[in-house]
């Protein structure tokens, strides 16, 4: 694992020739956000030696290199989910190449669904946590202590000035935004409505099936991790309204400008 990282982030530093600032990885209708950046590269996953291949609707497979608002950002336009079939460290293994490339800072971005009965659909919202209930972890197995440690510390898991600075462009911009826990779930269904009773029971503020992994690779090698989010669609234990993978991506398009104005912020004003 430790020699695919290596040679796939040199492959990566031989073309862009430099350490970006931050990695941006794009979810399920979010692949907007990459015509912000003015590309230096575009690298196809398909050319990457040891990179998976994406197979969802709405995930491209393409790296990125560009600069936006001023800093050099490497994003990820289509992510690797559990419930395709990958492992976790398929999963996980481009965070791990980020890391290689030297990158500090991690933007994340992903649709899920609301139980929040604040939150209304296309709102976005920070992660300010989550709850890991996705059936493999990323760290399990014989620890890679050239990474990081056997047991790793998740008191925060969401850095709290990006979170602040986030917050501080959404006011600037008026732009309604929450704060909320993230509860990660397998997938591929969406939940059932007993489900949703689960989460909000069980303290979550919304669901979705990714993002956790590589929050938790990236915090094994401690780098400093964003997620924002958009509420594609809402359940409960009381609402039993059907989800079709199309009004998630209507959603998230609807929710793009938003998403945009506060990456950007962070990006730009940030460290
Ligand atoms: N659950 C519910 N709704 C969603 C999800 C999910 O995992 N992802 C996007 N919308």
């Amino acid at each position: 694992m430790l020699e695919k990282i290596k040679e796939t982030a040199d492959f990566i530093k031989n073309i862009i020739q430099e350490s970006p600032d931050f990695a941006v990885v794009l979810g399920s209708g979010l692949g907007k956000l990459q015509n912000e950046i003015d590309p230096i590269h575009v690298l196809e996953y398909k050319d990457i030696p040891h990179f998976p291949q994406t197979t969802v609707a709405g995930h491209t497979g393409k790296l990125i290199y560009g600069l936006l608002e001023g800093k050099k950002v490497l994003m990820m336009s289509g992510r690797f989910h559990y419930y395709e079939g990958y492992s976790m460290e398929i999963v996980t293994f481009p965070v791990r190449v980020f890391h290689a490339l030297g990158i500090q800072n991690l933007i994340l971005s992903n649709a899920c669904g609301g139980v929040n009965p604040a939150y209304s659909v296309a709102d976005i919202v920070i992660l300010k946590d989550h709850i890991n209930m996705m059936p493999e972890h990323p760290l399990r197995g014989k620890n890679m202590d050239e990474l990081g440690p056997r047991f790793v510390d998740m008191s925060e898991p969401y850095n709290k000035k990006m979170i602040a600075i986030a917050e501080q462009t959404a006011d600037d911009h008026h732009i309604k935004i929450h704060q909320g826990i993230y509860v990660a779930l397998q997938g591929p269904t969406f939940e059932t409505p007993a489900e949703y009773g689960m989460i909000k029971a069980i303290g979550g503020d919304m669901v979705g099936m990714s993002t956790v992994p590589e929050v938790i690779v990236a915090r094994h090698m401690e780098m400093d991790v964003f997620c924002i989010s958009v509420i594609t669609d809402l359940g409960g234990p009381d609402i039993a309204l059907a989800v079709s993978h199309e009004e998630v991506l209507n959603a998230a398009n609807k929710a793009m400008p938003n998403v945009i104005a506060v990456v950007k912020g962070l990006i730009k004003n940030y460290p």
